[in-house]
């Protein structure tokens, strides 16, 4: 199985996302990850529907958006129009997330739902033959550069056991070469990784070495 490497721009340098996306392009990675936070879901704030606006205008990859925000509801339509290719949403902030799905769906795009750490997998088994992907998230969300949590890892074959064979398992927050092979080996087959790409001082082996 093929492995989705979603470079977080998140610890991209913000003044230059055309420069760095072009280099996690020519590295191999074919999507783009995009954390939007609404200091209210996640006590920090980050980016919104104008960046990926202007992100879409500059780049053919796959358009990886995770909504951090509560009412997602809400941000369904502008961020469809924005170009989005895949709109992730958290379980924990959708009253409806079943409605949430097929709102995305209707866009002829992708949908994802996430769990934080404290979320149990059992709570999503009821989305997981309606959605594109799941989001187990590794840490906590709000910030970059936070480490691993080992023990979300073993949601990953939970998940893998009771969704259907297309299912996309991606994974987020302290992904590096040693823990996306922990998540890899469990089933995991879409990494999301911020730090450690944009970090690096060769982010074209970085991006290689979650590929490989
Ligand atoms: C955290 C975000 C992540 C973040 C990951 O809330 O969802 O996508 O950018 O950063 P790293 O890879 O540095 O843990
Ligand atoms: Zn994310």
């Amino acid at each position: 199985m093929s492995i989705i490497v979603s470079p977080s721009i998140l610890s991209a340098d913000f003044a230059n996302l055309e420069r760095d996306i072009n280099l996690v392009k020519d590295a191999g990675a074919k999507w783009l990850h995009i954390d939007v936070m609404d200091g209210h879901f996640v006590p920090n704030i980050t980016i919104g529907v104008p960046v990926v606006k202007s992100l879409r205008k500059v780049t053919d990859l796959f358009l990886d958006v995770h909504l951090m925000i509560e009412n997602p509801e809400k941000f369904i339509k502008p961020f469809a129009d924005a170009g989005s290719d895949l709109i992730t949403f958290h379980y924990e902030a959708a009253k409806k997330p079943a409605e949430v799905i097929s709102m995305i769906q209707d866009f002829g795009i992708k949908a994802g739902i996430s769990i934080k750490p404290n979320t149990q997998p059992e709570e999503i088994f009821p989305y997981l033959s309606n959605v594109d992907l799941v989001l187990v998230m590794t840490v906590e969300p709000g910030f970059g550069g936070q480490s691993f949590i080992h023990e979300c890892a073993s949601k990953i074959p939970v998940i893998k056991e009771n969704a259907p064979e297309s299912l996309i398992i991606q994974v987020d927050g302290g992904i590096n070469n040693v823990t996306s092979k922990i998540c890899t080996s469990l089933g995991a087959n879409s990494l999301v990784a911020g730090s450690y790409i944009f970090n690096s001082d060769n982010i074209n082996k970085a991006v290689q070495s979650l590929l490989n």
